[in-house]
């Protein structure tokens, strides 16, 4: 049973430039699930719609970004609502609880002028029955513990850490109240690979600890490879392929997938790599049919005049695309 269902989400940014409307059709019918206890990973290049499709799960919904369509329920413990229908109260309550959220770039958004000790408690204040000091430092200290980060650094400002631990107290602050679900977008982005691999390995430590589950966004696929479950790519405002990664790795079907994979490194293998030729369509005028199709090497004519559905075509395999399907 999942955790959280979309169903043909369409959420799109309605602009108004110098007077003309220009939508951008940042998430275009998106149908999906994510299980419990898993690590899905949203991949694809850059301003394909990871970090829409992840606020629009979310109910992060700000103008001028406007779901036009569909719905996102959550369901646990008997609990089972869309996300859209709540009121503002009702997400709050779940938002920190049952899902935290680490946004592109978070590293950036603790406050300068606040000790980390400080942000720690301003966050679990409005959390807490009755706001203890002592003991909520007592269990920020043990969380911090658990992630095997010194409690030193409660002392410290931002600016006097690390990148890489800037991130990681993010990530500690997004789960401290043990969420059931954490949303995190790019959070290994401008790390360098060692300190990369740092945060992977606590997200790994906190999935199998807590037994929650990780919705990750980020492009590069080495890093899917490392740490999703399953893996869900996205092109150009829709999912084209969703599978467990082992078969995203070993069997990729859609031709894009097939490049996204094809471009990583390996170890020892000296042959040219290739990479996908043309550039990413702009999403306020996407290509008619098959969105990937003025880059497709496979394409046929049916390509440009259809949109192929997402279809399951082995268990728990599913892919869009004519040539499969
Ligand atoms: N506030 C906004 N107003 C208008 N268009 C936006 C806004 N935010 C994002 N977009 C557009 O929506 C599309 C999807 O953007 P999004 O940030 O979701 O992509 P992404 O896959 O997360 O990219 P990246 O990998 O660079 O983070 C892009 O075309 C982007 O330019
Ligand atoms: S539907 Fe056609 S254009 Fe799209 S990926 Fe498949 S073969 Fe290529
Ligand atoms: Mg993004």
């Amino acid at each position: 049973m999942p955790i959280v269902s979309a169903k043909n989400l369409r959420a799109y940014y309605i602009v108004d430039v110098y007077g003309f409307k220009r939508t951008v059709k940042a998430v275009d019918d998106i149908s999906m699930e994510i299980n419990e206890n898993e690590i899905l990973g949203l991949a694809g290049e850059s301003g394909c719609g990871k970090s829409t499709l992840m606020k629009v799960l979310l109910g992060l919904v700000i103008a001028p970004l406007k779901v036009l369509n569909g719905q996102v329920i959550y369901s646990f413990n008997g609990f089972e609502k869309n996300i859209f229908e709540l009121s503002e109260k009702e997400l709050e309550n779940l938002k920190w609880e049952v899902f935290s959220y680490i946004p592109q770039g978070s590293m950036n958004i603790l406050n300068p002028t606040r000790k980390i000790g400080d942000t720690f408690f301003d966050f679990m204040e409005p959390h807490m029955e009755k706001f203890d000091k002592k003991y909520v430092r007592e269990i920020i200290i043990q969380h911090l513990g658990n992630l095997d980060l010194p409690a030193e650094i409660l002392e410290s400002f931002p600016h006097q850490l690390s990148g890489g631990m800037k991130q990681r107290v993010t990530i500690a602050l997004a789960t401290i109240l043990k969420p059931r679900i954490i949303f995190a977008d790019e959070p290994t982005t401008a790390l360098d690979v060692v300190v990369q691999r740092d945060v992977i390995q606590l997200l790994k430590n906190i999935q199998k600890n807590s037994k929650n589950t990780i919705v990750l966004v980020t492009h590069d696929m080495a890093i899917h490879a490392n740490l999703a479950t399953r893996i869900a790519v996205m092109y150009a405002g829709k999912i084209i392929e969703i599978a467990q990664t082992k078969d995203i790795f070993k069997n990729p079907l859609h031709p894009y997938t097939k490049y996204l994979i094809s471009s990583l490194p390996k170890i020892g293998d000296k042959t040219y790599k290739k990479s996908i030729p043309g550039a990413p369509p702009s999403l306020a005028n996407p290509p008619e049919g098959c969105r990937f199709h003025p880059r497709c090497p496979e394409a046929k004519k049916e390509c440009s005049e259809s949109v192929p559905e997402l279809i399951e075509l082995e268990t728990g395999h599913k892919v869009a695309c004519f040539r499969i399907n």
